[in-house]
């Protein structure tokens, strides 16, 4: 199960939660009791079809037409059309119409702040935001000066700030793992 998605990411070096990174997205659905999750980042779908096969009920959110119908096709190759409402839109200007258990932020690593700030509001008391790729493939923890590319130094200051930030926000517990690829886990007090 799951293996052509991984495989087909693989070759299209379309990149994906890692499966340490996995397995504590999905640890924590479990201990947190998640029921529906707000996933903004879909690619191919493969996150929220692993979260969706445990009976989560996902909105995901993808600004890339062919990753969109990608995820599209995948959804429906494992009967989860019911689970699963996959929308087509820039995440900074989708609005949503209910609350969440769970948000989970996989897009754009910029724009991280931005993401946090629009939707938790959307999210239920007790909730839970997790945050993928905050090591940046180890980057984040490397001295700046070392970092040869100019967008790449900017892009790692940024998750820097960010990791900064969000450890200030007084409505959240927030704690770090070095899982997969560096994920956070802040949960609404
Ligand atoms: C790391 S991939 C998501 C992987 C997916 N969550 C998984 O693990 O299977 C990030 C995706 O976010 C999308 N993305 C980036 N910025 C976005 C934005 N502002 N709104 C919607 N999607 C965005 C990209 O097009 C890309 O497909």
């Amino acid at each position: 199960m799951f293996e052509d998605l991984r495989e087909y990411a693989k070759e299209n070096k379309v990149p994906i939660i890692r499966d340490e990174g996995l397995d504590f997205l999905l640890s924590s659905i479990s201990k947190h009791n998640v029921k529906t999750c707000l996933e903004v980042g879909t690619a191919i779908g493969y996150s929220a079809i692993r979260m969706a096969s445990l009976g989560v009920y996902v909105t995901t959110l993808e600004r890339d037409q062919n990753a969109y119908d990608q995820a599209i096709k995948n959804i429906k190759n494992y009967n989860l059309e019911n689970k699963i409402e996959p929308v087509l839109i820039d995440a900074l200007e989708y609005t949503p119409s209910k609350k969440y258990d769970l948000i989970f932020i996989d897009a754009a690593k910029a724009q991280n702040k931005k993401f946090f700030l629009r939707f938790t509001p959307f999210l239920n008391d007790l909730g839970i935001v997790i945050v993928d790729n905050l090591n940046f493939h180890g980057l984040t923890n490397e001295n700046p000066e070392d970092i040869k590319s100019k967008n790449l130094r900017s892009l790692v200051k940024k998750i820097n700030e960010f990791k900064e930030w969000l450890k200030l926000q007084e409505n959240f517990n927030t704690t770090f793992t070095d899982s997969g690829d560096g994920m956070s886990i802040s949960i609404k007090l």
